[in-house]
């Protein structure tokens, strides 16, 4: 599932909270095959300190109007954590984006049936386009540390049937992380499927709760990444199945072929 790179121009840029950025850009050619594929984006132009592209999960993807001329668009939602992200929030409207994608290995939507969506921190971002690309067969759970960190709630509102907020402190929602919820809900519903991102200690636990109640689960990692296309090694983690790439593997996998 490798795409190419293509220079994309940025429509939209908002920051969407402190240190949290959404940038939405036409994507002509880099359609995702699914929810869950990321992005791989060159950061920081010709610097060549900043060589390495930066891989963000795609958070939206609107096919466009080939018949009116309307581009597809990627919307990408991520936070400042060095210099390539930075140096992406600084991006406006018109500015060009070099973008590779979309790559990886996504969640696999089962045909039938409700799926729970379990995100923890800015882990929510992909989990928002799976909502939207199955209106109405969503339940999500989302999990912050506090109640400024709370983020895309309104839009997982408008696309889920029900939404579940978790604060570690208590200030919004459920007290305590995600799990307890997660429990409550694989017990009173049926579930074709549990859709995992965010910190890993988050997916471990969620795995361990659908292993036990028999529920189908996929989880996302994130290893810090090079090529982003499966040639250099540079994200491999070990799994029951042997070493995989999480760039072209993953970053998807089931539950339980990952050693937690
Ligand atoms: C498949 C995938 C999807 C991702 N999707 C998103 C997303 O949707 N939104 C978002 O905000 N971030 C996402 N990330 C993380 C994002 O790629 C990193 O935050 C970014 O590359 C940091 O680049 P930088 O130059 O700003 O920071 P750097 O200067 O490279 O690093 C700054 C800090 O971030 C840490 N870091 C860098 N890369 C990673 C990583 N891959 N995992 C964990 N820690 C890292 C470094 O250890 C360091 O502490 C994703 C990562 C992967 C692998
Ligand atoms: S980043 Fe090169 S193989 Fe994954």
């Amino acid at each position: 599932m490798t795409g190419f790179s293509t220079d994309c121009r940025i429509v939209y840029s908002e920051e969407l909270r402190d240190g949290v950025h959404a940038l939405t850009f036409e994507a002509v050619g880099l359609t995702p095959a699914q929810p869950g594929q990321f992005v791989h984006i060159k950061c920081g132009g010709g610097d060549t300190t900043r060589v390495l592209r930066r891989p963000i999960s795609v958070a939206d993807y609107f096919e466009g109007d080939a018949a009116n001329n309307v581009p597809p668009e990627i919307t990408v939602v991520f936070e400042v954590r060095g210099d390539g992200t930075q140096w992406l929030a600084e991006r406006r409207e018109d500015n060009t984006l070099d973008v590779l994608g979309a790559l990886g290995h996504g969640f696999e939507v089962p045909t039938d049936g409700q799926i729970l969506l379990v995100g923890g921190g800015l882990g929510v971002a992909p989990l928002m386009y799976v909502a939207n690309a199955n209106p109405l067969r969503c339940n999500a759970i989302l999990g912050f540390r506090t109640a400024e960190l709370i983020l895309l709630s309104g839009e997982f509102d408008r696309l889920c049937r029900r939404v579940v907020i978790a604060t570690d402190d208590g200030s919004y929602g459920e007290r305590g992380t995600v799990a307890e919820p997660v429990r409550a809900a694989l017990k009173s519903e049926q579930y074709a499927a549990v859709f995992a991102c965010g910190p890993r200690p988050m997916l471990r636990s969620v795995a361990a709760i659908a292993a036990e109640l028999n529920v189908p689960c996929q989880v996302s990692l994130e290893e810090r990444m090079a090529c982003g296309v499966g040639a250099c090694l540079g994200c491999a983690v070990e799994t029951k199945n042997g070493i995989r790439r999480v760039c072209r593997d993953g970053p998807v996998f089931d539950a339980q072929e990952v050693v937690w």
